[in-house]
């Protein structure tokens, strides 16, 4: 069975991932250019990104750092902009939960993207960042009055409406601020898709969206008889990391069928069709994700022949890729600080190599059984593969960074180890768990490195314990 929740992790349902990796791989200095940043090469033994060696990143920064290359992520926002042919009015929301900071936003604003924030505080980074409030779609199942108030006073695009208490208390914050606001209804549409399969009902059991079926055409009856709402859309996620675009496809069926209903029982053709994010990406070797190319291709293809089979104008379409963004373009740099050897049954010694961060700035592994690949990073090395498994300095046995890599054995104090693929829901969910200061992020570009969110310190968390105050009130 399972050890954990699946929601995003790298296999599906019940299946555990291998107690013991297949084999070392031949050579552990070789850097897979599927898993790492686009520039990520090693120079003279040690790991460069964009330029930058990590000794020199972990010098100026410390670690733990994520490190982002600033290039790969506009290589794959444009490579995105190109496939969904963005020019042609289609829109691609880099979905900022997967990790979002003012300069990212900028960056993503400049190569064309629109931006999907689900929460007031995704917003106010995203309005800090002068991002296009017209380009900005707001989620979230549960959305404060505070919050749509904020939104519909910024001006942004869309709101995607998730419950029926929440069109009435839009329509009213909107009718209140004198707007029309535009919306898509979210609808679930009895897919979810993890990796490489899919799960096709006619029900989910989840907290997002309205069912299809009565529950989306009643709320869809709900929006176009609200005043100060505007019916722009329907909107679809149908899960995270998917290789394999057949759920998207059975998505975009379903998703036409309803808006082909819409226009028959209202007489309103919808302008847009989002089919949500969840595009995968290869985070250890062997991971063989889709093409955005790929994907596009056979998303607008379907909605296409849909649309002209059920006689409606074909409309815009957007998706969200959050992860296939940012994720490959991130690398997590830690410093080793102690190596222990544990005999194993069947004759393995597997060696636990503390580093300096852990479950406070990547729970993925532990929340997910989420897998990694990871590399010694200051210099390269000659000696023999060990199994091992890369932990971090939390007060539980389930702090593990990466559970099963091959690392030489030569590894120990003071090395850097770098982990691929961290662009993604590290950063945006880490936490103070231990006290532990989150990490900075840093950007990386043409050799020169820039501090996009500073690193914590032990002062910023004292500074939200009231007592301090008290405390020190009573001293003086
Ligand atoms: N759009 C909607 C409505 C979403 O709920 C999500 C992710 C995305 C777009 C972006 O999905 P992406 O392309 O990044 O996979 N924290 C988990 C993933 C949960 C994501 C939830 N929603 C993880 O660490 O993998």
């Amino acid at each position: 069975m399972s050890r954990s929740a699946h929601p995003a992790g790298p296999r599906h349902a019940d299946v555990l991932p291998d107690p013991h990796p297949s084999g070392a791989p031949a050579d552990l200095n070789q850097l897979d250019g599927a898993i790492w940043p686009i520039a990520a090469e090693r120079i003279r033994g040690e790991i460069t990104l964009a330029g930058v060696p990590v000794t020199a990143l972990a010098e100026r920064h410390g670690t733990p750092t994520v490190v982002i290359d600033e290039a790969d992520v506009r290589a794959r926002a444009q490579e995105y902009v190109v496939a969904f042919d963005v020019a042609s009015g289609n829109k691609v929301y880099y979905a900022g939960k997967a990790f979002l900071c003012t300069t990212i936003a900028r960056w993503l604003a400049e190569e064309g993207l629109c931006l999907d924030v689900c929460t007031g505080g995704e917003l106010a980074v995203a309005l800090a960042a002068e991002f296009p409030a017209e380009r900005i779609g707001v989620h979230g199942n549960n959305k404060s009055v505070d919050e749509l108030r904020q939104a519909v006073a910024a001006g942004v695009g869309s709101i995607v409406v998730d419950s029926s208490t929440e069109i009435a208390r839009l329509n009213e914050v909107a009718r209140v601020a004198g707007v029309r606001q535009a919306v898509l209804v979210r609808v679930t549409v009895g897919v979810e898709a993890h990796t490489h399969e899919f799960i096709a009902t006619a029900h989910e059991d989840q907290k997002f969206g309205f069912a299809l079926g009565e529950a989306a055409d009643d709320a869809i009856a709900a929006v176009l008889s609200a005043d100060s709402l505007e019916l722009a859309g329907l909107h679809s996620h149908i899960g995270s990391q998917i290789f394999d675009t057949s759920g998207f496809e059975v998505a975009a069926h379903r998703v036409v069928e309803l808006a082909a209903r819409v226009r028959d029982g209202h007489g309103v053709e919808l302008a847009e069709l989002n089919l949500g994010g969840g595009l995968g990406i290869a985070y250890v070797s062997g991971d063989d994700p889709q093409t955005p190319a790929g994907i596009a291709d056979r998303l607008r293809g379907i909605v296409h022949r849909e649309c002209n089979a059920a006689g409606l104008r074909v409309p815009r379409l957007s998706v969200e890729p959050g992860r296939a963004i940012v994720g490959t373009s991130g690398v997590t740099v830690y410093e080793v600080g102690t190596v222990k050897d544990v005999r194993l049954d069947g004759g393995f010694t597997r060696s636990y190599i503390s580093v300096d961060g852990g479950m406070s700035d990547n729970i993925r592994t532990a929340l997910y059984d989420a897998e990694y690949t990871c590399a010694l990073a200051n210099r390269s090395s000659t000696a023999e593969p060990k199994l091992s498994r890369v932990v971090g300095k939390h007060c539980e046995s389930g702090d593990i960074v990466v559970r099963e890599t091959w690392l030489p054995a030569d590894v120990g104090p003071g090395d850097l180890l770098a982990v691929a693929a961290t662009g993604a829901y590290c950063r945006s969910m880490a936490s103070n768990y231990n006290h532990v200061p989150r990490p900075p992020v840093v950007g990386v570009r043409d050799g020169g490195s820039t501090v996009l969110v500073r690193r914590e310190t032990q002062d910023d968390l004292l500074r939200l314990d009231a007592g301090i105050a008290a405390i020190a009130g009573t001293a003086s």
